[in-house]
């Protein structure tokens, strides 16, 4: 490395990362700490775990119908696994801890993951091993997965967004696993990213039109994006097509480990900037960004027809024949918690439960809650009976959402996580199509390692 390009290097690294990827094919992950600036250079960098050196980890970026091939390499002090979160594939690249494979060992473990990427879409990777810690100390990065064809637009992105619990030094706060998280909304951080920083900007040009993938990364933090100004619309959910539809009371939704693609029609004025706002919680409304325009004038694919985009080889399931469940949520701070503990982290205490019983973190090997029949159609309906918000994952399948709180849904949405509002209930409809011990689980993060869990089973 030349002087100069050594020079360069050094001073990317003191501002915060840009906001896009790089293209190159990426064979290999590495898992390490590092240092990153999250809140701006007035700070320190903060130590974060890393895959490849950054959060997000580098984006892993396939067409459809191409095989995954990466090989990880665990250079941290803790065993670790890889989950590629919404992607179908084989039992045993899944990346659960002792049900589908050997931890990967700390200081320098290494497990090769292999698989066909059958569906498009926004995906993403994580541990699955002591998730509260490693995701929030910055394990995640995106999976993209291109259509054959893909929609005509002048601009493609990825906001991966997460929080951390800082403190003044901007150093994470250690406190993981804690009970009050545990039994109450989870890890909730006071410091909101995107794509690994804090962002004042993101710059547009008049008349664009980008697709935007937004990926939910955080361990608990449920995000309500509004695009003041601008009229975005949902083309892809989980990965998967939806009919495009404005977002409902103009606010984009998402759950932990939840995806949205929107097409955002850059229809400001030049030179202008709009809020991005996130009010998900009424009280503790903020800006996240501001769209800021640039002064060129108007070019590009804004107002065009929307594009369609071709439907994944999922299996529809056959209603008529469905075999149906139910599944109940119960415990929580204001509910009926359980007794006992955990086995992992010294043994916290378990404050959820699946059917009345909770499922420790990495016991993987309990008893299924549900045996399903490879190839059979399932209806199962899924209950919160809790004061708290739980979006609901299922690993292996991708379901359709048929009905919320009893009223059918106008999409029939492919999800692999659902959002269950306190007290509520939906049905979601699936073929049970690939064989296996498949978890069931609350994806906020601290209720699942505090009993949030079961396992499905497929055979
Ligand atoms: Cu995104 Cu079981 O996980
Ligand atoms: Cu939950």
């Amino acid at each position: 490395m030349d002087r100069r390009a050594f020079l360069a290097g050094s001073a990317a690294l003191a501002v915060a990362p840009r906001i896009g990827f790089s293209q190159k094919r990426i064979e290999t992950i590495r898992l390490a700490t590092a240092r990153q600036s999250l809140v701006g250079t007035a700070h320190r960098a903060t130590e974060v775990w890393a895959y490849n050196g950054t959060v997000p980890g580098p984006e892993l970026r396939f067409k459809q119908g191409e095989r995954l091939r990466i090989e990880v390499e665990n250079a941290l002090g803790v065993d670790t696994t890889v989950h590629w979160h919404g992607v179908r594939v084989p039992n045993a690249m899944d990346g659960v801890p002792q049900l589908t494979q050997p931890p990967i060992k700390a200081n320098g473990g290494r497990f090769s993951y292999e698989f066909e990427l059958r569906d498009a879409g926004t995906y993403w990777y994580h541990p699955h091993l002591g998730s509260p810690e490693q995701v929030g100390r910055g394990l995640y990065g995106p999976l993209i997965v291109d259509e054959a064809v893909p929609p005509a637009v002048d601009r493609d992105v990825v906001w991966m967004l997460s929080d951390w619990r800082l403190d003044r030094e901007a150093r994470i706060v250690e406190d993981f696993g804690n009970f009050m998280d545990a039994s109450h909304a989870g890890r909730i951080g006071n410091t909101v990213t995107v794509n690994g920083a804090i962002r004042e900007n993101f710059d547009v040009r008049a008349g664009e039109r980008i697709r935007l993938r937004l990926v939910n990364a955080a361990n608990a933090r449920i995000f309500g994006l509004e695009f003041r100004g601008h009229d975005p619309m949902v083309i892809a959910l989980d990965g998967h097509p939806v009919e495009p539809h404005r977002p409902e009371n103009g606010r984009v939704v998402l759950g932990p480990s939840m995806r949205a693609d929107i097409l955002l029609d850059a229809t400001g004025e030049p030179g202008r900037s709009y809020t991005v706002a996130d009010d998900f919680y009424p009280r503790r409304a903020y800006r996240l960004l501001e769209l800021r325009y640039s002064r060129e004038n108007r070019s590009g694919s804004a107002g065009t027809p929307m594009p369609k985009l071709a439907a994944n080889p999922l299996s529809d399931p056959d209603l008529a024949k469905a075999q149906r469940h139910r599944v109940e949520f119960g415990g929580g701070m204001m509910g009926n918690m359980p007794g006992g503990m955990g086995m992992m982290g010294g043994g916290h205490r378990m404050a959820w439960t699946v059917n009345g019983k909770p499922m420790p973190d990495n016991a993987h090997t309990h008893e299924p809650i549900l045996k399903l029949d490879l190839g059979r159609s399932y209806l199962i309906e899924l209950v919160n009976d809790t004061q708290w918000h739980h979006p609901i994952h299922l690993h292996g399948h991708v379901f359709r959402v048929m009905s919320r709180d009893g009223k059918p849904t106008q999409h029939r949405e492919w999800l692999d996580t659902v959002l269950l509002d306190p007290r509520s209930r939906a049905e979601i409809a699936f073929v049970a199509d690939n064989p296996g011990g498949w978890m069931l689980h609350c994806h906020v993060l601290e209720h699942q390692a505090s009993g949030m869990m079961a396992l499905v089973r497929v055979a």
